[in-house]
């Protein structure tokens, strides 16, 4: 490079018309192409990426997929879904093709090949036109991919009232509890009854809640020892006192509401 007199400068006074490195050739010099790919190009394809990208948030934050209620094992007619944006792959499932015996090639194999064909776009139609009828097979691919999520998302959610299931089965907000753990009944709690009236007695898949009974001690008492309804007897087997200090502690836990 030259310095001092011979020195020549382009436009911009500050870049040396005699620089290589990091100004890109002359186009001209490339009949159809017009810009450099870096950072030009690649700069507009990650401003229109984040348009989209944006734009998805703000529809996933517009449209969100709300809490229902506890899972409950026992009901079989209930049909879980996935949120809004993946009911097309869920939709995909759904077909002898990509089900059963053939899962992984609905798992794995159509979707990989779908976002896998995008590794291919640069090497498709790389005539120097950049007009979607210049580029059918790029554009082809595309239409058809949007076409297939458009219509597997409306296929997988049009025969489903989403409200309604949203409406029969709403979250149950957990309670707050305040436990007294140095009651005497609580450890004769812990041993005997948490594993299926829960931790802090709020109840689980094997038994109800006991936040607020309708029962006084001693007919909890009685319980204990005896059973109700689903509930074995004979869980308790501890001393008389103990019995009383567990139906006592029940009690304080269920007061507090
Ligand atoms: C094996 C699981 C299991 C254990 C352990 C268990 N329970 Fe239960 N309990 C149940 C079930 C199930 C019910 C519901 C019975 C029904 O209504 O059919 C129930 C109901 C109750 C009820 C009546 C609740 C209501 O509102 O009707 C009380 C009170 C109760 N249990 C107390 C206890 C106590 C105290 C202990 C510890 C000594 C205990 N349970 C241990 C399963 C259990």
């Amino acid at each position: 490079m030259k310095r001092g007199k011979g020195m020549r400068f382009v436009g911009d006074s500050r870049i040396s018309a005699d620089k290589t490195s990091g100004v890109p050739k002359d186009y001209s010099e490339y009949p159809g192409r017009t810009e450099a790919f870096w950072p030009n190009f690649l700069l507009k394809e990650w401003l229109v990426g984040s348009v989209f990208l944006i734009g998805f948030l703000c529809a996933t934050i517009a449209a969100p997929t709300g809490l229902q209620g506890l899972a409950d094992p026992t009901d079989a007619a209930y049909i879980p879904l996935p949120d809004w944006y993946f009911l097309f792959l869920y939709e995909l499932l759904k077909y002898d093709f990509a089900s059963g015996p053939y899962v992984l090639l609905g798992m794995l194999v159509l979707p990989g090949i779908a976002f896998g064909a995008l590794l291919l776009a640069p090497f498709l139609d790389n005539g120097p036109g950049r007009r979607p009828p210049k580029r059918p097979i790029a554009v082809a691919m595309m239409l058809l991919g949007l076409a297939s999520v458009f219509w597997l998302t409306y296929e997988s959610a049009a025969p489903v009232d989403f409200k309604q299931i949203a409406a029969d089965n709403p979250p149950v907000p957990p309670a707050e509890v305040e436990l007294d753990i140095d009651h005497e009944g609580y450890p004769v709690y812990e041993n005997s009854c948490a594993g299926c009236h829960g931790d802090t007695l709020e109840g689980g898949a094997s038994g109800p809640s006991l936040l607020e009974v309708d029962y006084d001690a001693d007919a909890i008492a009685e319980i204990a020892v005896e059973g109700i309804g689903d509930m074995p007897p004979g869980i308790f087997d501890g001393s008389d006192e103990e019995l009383e200090q567990l139906a006592d502690f029940i009690l304080s836990v269920s007061e507090e509401e």
